[in-house]
Order: structure tokens, then sequence, then C-alpha cells
């Protein structure tokens, strides 16, 4: 027990002695210093050569050094900062103040660091970057820039307006504040839900999506026609932000029937017989070319007539060979005569 106390004792001795005779230099850090080497450790000046001194090299603690060894100045000239020497000289121990310029601060927030002559002649501490300060504005999420127009500015002490891109109604207030502190005065609006109406029903179609009572906005609803039946309008259509619909829905358009039996008629270019023609049918919108026979003249010329929907009426001229012509005098058909000359067509 005698013997514990009698250490500690002596141990507190000791550190003051050391602590009077090296001021406040801190022991030397290793690990935690940041230069690749320190000079010499020493106690006293005896423990160096005699142009070197024992002094305190911050970090390095007490360590040999050449006092009168310069540390670089001035430095080169730096678009953000602006350097100041506080001491008289730039030798051993000399302080120097690195401000950033204005608009500028330092990794730490803070606009000056003070670096200090070290004994390998380098200025302590790394190499201060300041850089362009962020503007001082409130922040705008992506989401709020991709749904609101904004009018006005985001910076400190502004105020700002919000419309829905949408043409959409503001739930909330249409009107925001950047506080001080860079945060808005008030949440940010919504934009009132749009929703689109069910599109009227396709007849001989249907729609490849779930029915529903309304559509969010980007709701594709596509469509398929029945079959033999041609989907005329839009393939698709898509519920618009303004809760419109990007299309009308489409039509799904009947076939027609060749309204003719015993005559050929022109169908895509190519004169047939109608009973040769799948069902004799053709596509909405197709046209067929019928063949009419002249009123006085032995010879024929060509109507047209476009389906629509199911729909192709025969031309007013078109008439319709009996079976017996049709069979007995199948060349003498109004389609088989010759055609008329130009200039028998009134
Ligand atoms: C910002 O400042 C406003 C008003 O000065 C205050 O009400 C709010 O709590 C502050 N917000 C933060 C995050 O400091
Ligand atoms: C919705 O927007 C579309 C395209 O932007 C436009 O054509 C349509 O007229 C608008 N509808 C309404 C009801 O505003
Ligand atoms: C039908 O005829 C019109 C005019 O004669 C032409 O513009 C159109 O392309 C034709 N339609 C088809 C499907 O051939």
């Amino acid at each position: 027990m005698d013997c514990v106390l009698l250490l500690l004792s002596l141990w507190a001795l000791v550190t003051t002695v050391y602590l009077q005779d090296t001021g406040s230099c801190p022991e030397r850090l290793l690990g935690e210093e940041r230069r690749r080497t320190c000079p010499r450790p020493c106690k006293t000046d005896s423990d160096c050569g005699s142009k070197r001194q024992c002094l305190c090299d911050g970090q390095c603690g007490l360590s040999c050094v050449v006092p009168g060894r310069t540390c670089p100045w001035p430095l080169p000239p730096s678009d953000s900062t602006e350097d100041r020497l506080l001491s008289p000289t730039h030798s051993f121990s000399a302080l120097l103040e690195v401000r950033c310029k204005p608009g500028f601060k330092l990794s730490t927030g803070l606009d000056a660091t003070i670096r200090r002559c070290q004994g390998d002649r380098q200025w302590s501490g790394d190499e201060p970057i300041c850089t362009a300060e962020s503007d001082s504005t409130c922040p705008l999420p992506d989401q709020v820039t991709a749904t609101f127009s904004i009018q006005g500015s985001a910076a400190v002490g502004t105020s700002i307006l919000y419309s829905c891109l949408s043409g959409a109604p503001i739930v909330g207030i249409r009107e925001n504040f950047c506080q001080d502190n860079q945060t808005w005065q008030y949440p940010h609006p919504i934009c009132e839900k749009v929703f689109c109406q069910p599109p009227k029903e396709v007849e001989k179609g249907y729609v490849v999506a779930v029915q529903k009572t309304e559509y969010e906005v980007g709701f594709d609803i596509h469509y398929l026609c029945k079959k033999s039946f041609l989907l005329d309008g839009p393939q698709k259509i898509t519920c618009l932000s303004n809760g419109s619909w990007s299309a009308s829905p489409p039509h799904c358009r009947a076939r027609c029937l060749i309204p003719a039996e015993r005559s050929r008629v022109v169908i895509g270019g190519v004169k047939r017989w109608p009973f040769d023609v799948t069902d004799a049918m053709v596509p909405h919108g197709e046209n067929v070319t019928f063949f009419c026979k002249h009123p006085r003249k032995q010879c024929s010329f060509t109507t047209l007539q476009v389906c629509f929907d199911g729909k192709l009426q025969t031309p007013a001229c078109y008439l319709e060979p009996t079976w017996l012509q049709f069979k007995l005098f199948p060349h003498r058909l109004v389609s088989e005569i010759e055609k008329c000359d130009p200039g028998d067509v009134e």
C-alpha cells in the first residue's frame, strides 16, 4: 500500500517537472501525425546538435529543429483563398491565416483556418480547400417540380407560387415562403387527384383492361375488335393529367358483302368474280369498282364504291345480270365487254 502511494506521488512530481520543462507541448502523437516524418525527439537542447534546438513542433512534440528554417512564402495565389501571415516572419512556428474569399467556405463550414510553420518547413495541416457556398435557397424536391409549375424564386427571403401542371385545383396553401434557415414556411401543397371517366363502349370490340368506374392518370386502355371487324381509330387511349382521354375510343368496322354476283368487280386493283373472294366480303375502307353499261353504246365504264362499316351500295348504274345471261352469254356481261373510250362517258 505504501509502495503504491509512493509511486503515485513520484509520478505526479515527474509529470509536473516535465510539463514545466516543456510548456504545453504535447507528447509526440505517433500515428495521428499527418506529417510523414518528425524531427528527432528531444528533452533539452543538449539532446540536439549544435545548429538545432529542442523546440515544440506541434504534434511531433519536442523535437530538434533549426529555428531559422522557413516555410514557403508567399504562397501561390488562389481563386478561393487569401493567405495572411500572422507572424512577422515565415520561419519555424510562424502562424499563417488562410481565409476563404467571400462566397466560399471550408468543408468545416468555417471561413478561415490557421496553419503553423513546422520543423519540416511545411505549413501544418492539409491544404485548406474553400468551395463555393451553396446558394441560400429552400429545397424543391423533384417530385414537387414534376407536379407544379412554380413561379418566383426559391431563394431565402422570397416566396413562390404553385400551380398544378395538370391544371387540377391545388389542395393546401398556394404560396410559400423560404425562411432564413432554408426551410419552407408551409408544407408543399398537393394537386387534386384527377381521374378519367370510363370511355364509351366500343361495339363489336372489347377492351384489354379491367373495367373500372374511374381510371388514374396514365392508365392505358387497349382495344381489340371481334373477329372480322376492323379497328378504325387508336388501338390504345391514355388517361391524361387533365382527366381527358388522349383520343376518342376507336370503332370496330364491319366488312361489306359485295353487292354483285354475276359481274366481275375490281378489288385492290384486281378484277375478280365476287364468288372467288373469301366470304364475298371486303374489309371496311376497301374500294370496289363496278362495271356499268353505257346507256347507248356497247361498252362499259367503271364506278367506285367504298365499303364503310358493313355498308357497300351498288352504284345506281349497275345492273345485276340474270342467271341466263351469266350462263349463256358470259362474254357479253357488262364487266367483260370493251371499255368505253374516255370521250364516250358523259
Ligand atoms: C426554421 O425557422 C422557422 C421560423 O423561423 C422555425 O419555425 C422552424 O422551426 C425552423 N426550422 C428548422 C429546421 O430549424
Ligand atoms: C386535356 O389536354 C389535352 C392535351 O393536352 C387537350 O387536347 C384537351 O382539350 C384537354 N381537355 C380538357 C377537358 O381540358
Ligand atoms: C380508294 O380510292 C380512293 C380514291 O380513289 C383512294 O384515295 C384510296 O386510297 C382507296 N382506298 C383503298 C383501300 O385502296
